[in-house]
């Protein structure tokens, strides 16, 4: 089930607002002959916010006297799931060398064993980040966090344009 059957229309003044959110250059050409872009995009890049935001809460936690493990732990299950929602956001025709405003490399496709194993070690890892925060151990969690960070950094390397 790698294709999507019928794209959602935006509004072009959204991918618009969103380009100027990404402060990206936008391919006016492009973006003019592909003003009909698909919703999944933006619900695709609003997972990685809150996979983020989520990795963020964990992180400054960790940094108080008396992390909430409680809170840690339901982070981490979000964040569980999450990534598994990741594959399921990426339909044929949706990378970046399509036209659209999204840093989706075309090597998601013509990897997709490679890009789902990624998304897969994410959910480990996080998934591994719950169990130990229910076990009631900071010091621990705080190891498991480079664990996670090398999921999202080990994707991004292959399967994300760098345009930082
Ligand atoms: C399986 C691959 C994969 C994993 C794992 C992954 N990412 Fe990403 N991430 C991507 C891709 C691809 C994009 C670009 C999506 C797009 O622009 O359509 C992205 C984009 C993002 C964005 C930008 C979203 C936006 O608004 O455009 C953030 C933030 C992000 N990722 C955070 C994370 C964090 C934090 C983790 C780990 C906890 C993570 N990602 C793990 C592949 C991954």
């Amino acid at each position: 089930m790698n294709t999507f059957p019928k794209f959602r229309l935006v509004a072009a003044s959204a991918s618009l607002a969103v380009l100027a959110a990404c402060g990206g250059e936008a391919p006016a050409d492009d973006a003019a002959a592909n003003s009909e872009e698909p919703a999944i995009i933006d619900e695709r890049q609003a997972n990685f916010e809150g996979l983020g935001d989520a990795f963020k809460l964990i992180r400054s936690e960790l940094e108080t006297d008396n992390p909430d493990l409680a809170a840690i732990g339901a982070a981490a299950t979000d964040m569980n799931e999450r990534a598994q929602k990741i594959s399921g956001f990426f339909p044929a025709g949706t990378s970046v060398d399509d036209g659209f405003d999204t840093e989706a490399l075309a090597a998601i496709w013509d990897d997709k064993a490679g890009f789902d194993a990624a998304a897969q070690k994410l959910a480990d890892t996080t998934a591994e980040m719950a169990t130990i925060a229910a076990s009631g151990d900071a010091a621990a969690v705080g190891e498991q966090v480079k664990a996670v960070g090398g999921s999202c950094k080990g994707c991004h390397d292959k399967f994300r344009l760098d345009d930082d």
